[in-house]
């Protein structure tokens, strides 16, 4: 099964993924966007896109908020999926199918996301570079792109299988991301990670959705020299969580995630 059989099952994994703060998360974005973005005249609405959306938990609370909201996607599933809870939380999602290393919006935005380490989906240095490139060149000068990465020292077999349970209503998820045996290729740093989600429903047969896709996770240097090597952000800060303000990306106790928060030049 490939990476998009995976993501097709959109429901589960908006259940298996789905037991987070997306308020707060948002709030967090939004404090990016106002201690880093330099707009002389930002636009009315404020403007965001979800990179690698999935079911677009923060496009659709950006919207809740009043803001013009787009989800990008390479999978027409999610999006179709992302587009309909969007309909019933009676918020207007542009939904765009799309590789995030290549692509081309009819207008840009003031503040861009890729959240939840879906970065690591792009496994070269190349394709990293042109996604930075193609965000910044649906940004508008000055505009914010904040993306979240797993904090480095997680990045370890020593925290495999990666397994819990998600409810949601009368189904339950078993999730699993990561086996301890999944290979890891030491010269281009992409690991084939093994995912299966469980789906129990009441009323209905049990199944499981099972894949094994590529993904890379990032080191603080390398990514920092691809974005240097992209030539398209003035500025870049490094946090270690979303709380509001960030505590540090250091070495620390509270810091376990790796955020980058990147402003477009010529604001
Ligand atoms: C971890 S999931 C969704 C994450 C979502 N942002 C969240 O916070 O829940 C990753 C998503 O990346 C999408 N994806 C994978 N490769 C992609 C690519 N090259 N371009 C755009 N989307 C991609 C998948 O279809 C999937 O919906």
């Amino acid at each position: 099964m490939s990476s998009s059989d995976f993501y097709r099952h959109a429901r589960a994994y908006d259940i298996a993924f789905g037991d987070r703060d997306f308020a707060a998360e948002c709030n967090f974005l939004e404090w990016c966007w106002r201690a880093h973005g330099r707009l002389t005249q930002p636009p009315s609405p404020p403007s965001f896109l979800e990179l690698a959306c999935g079911p677009a938990r923060h496009a659709r609370e950006f919207g809740r908020r009043g803001w013009s909201v787009i989800g990008l996607d390479l999978s027409p599933d999610m999006l179709a999926y992302a587009a309909e809870s969007a309909e019933q939380d009676n918020v207007t999602l542009r939904t765009v199918v799309a590789d995030m290393s290549d692509f081309d919006l009819p207008a840009p935005v003031m503040l861009a996301a890729n959240l939840m380490e879906s970065i690591t989906h792009l496994v070269t240095n190349e394709q990293t570079v042109s996604h930075l490139r193609a965000v910044a060149r649906n940004l508008l000068p000055g505009g914010v792109f904040v993306i979240e990465m797993a904090h480095p020292a997680w990045l370890g077999r020593d925290t495999l299988p990666n397994m819990w349970t998600a409810h949601h209503g009368d189904t339950e998820v078993d999730v699993l991301f990561g086996e301890a045996d999944d290979p890891y290729d030491w010269f281009t740093q992409v690991w084939q990670v093994t995912s299966r989600l469980t789906v129990r429903q009441a009323g209905r047969p049990a199944y499981t959705i099972e894949s094994r896709h590529p993904h890379r996770w990032y080191l603080a240097q390398e990514f920092r020299a691809l974005v240097d090597l992209s030539g398209a952000y003035e500025a870049a800060w490094w946090y270690g969580d979303m709380s509001i303000p960030p505590a540090p990306m250091d070495n620390g106790e509270v810091a376990d995630q790796m955020i980058v928060v990147l402003r477009r030049r010529g604001g």
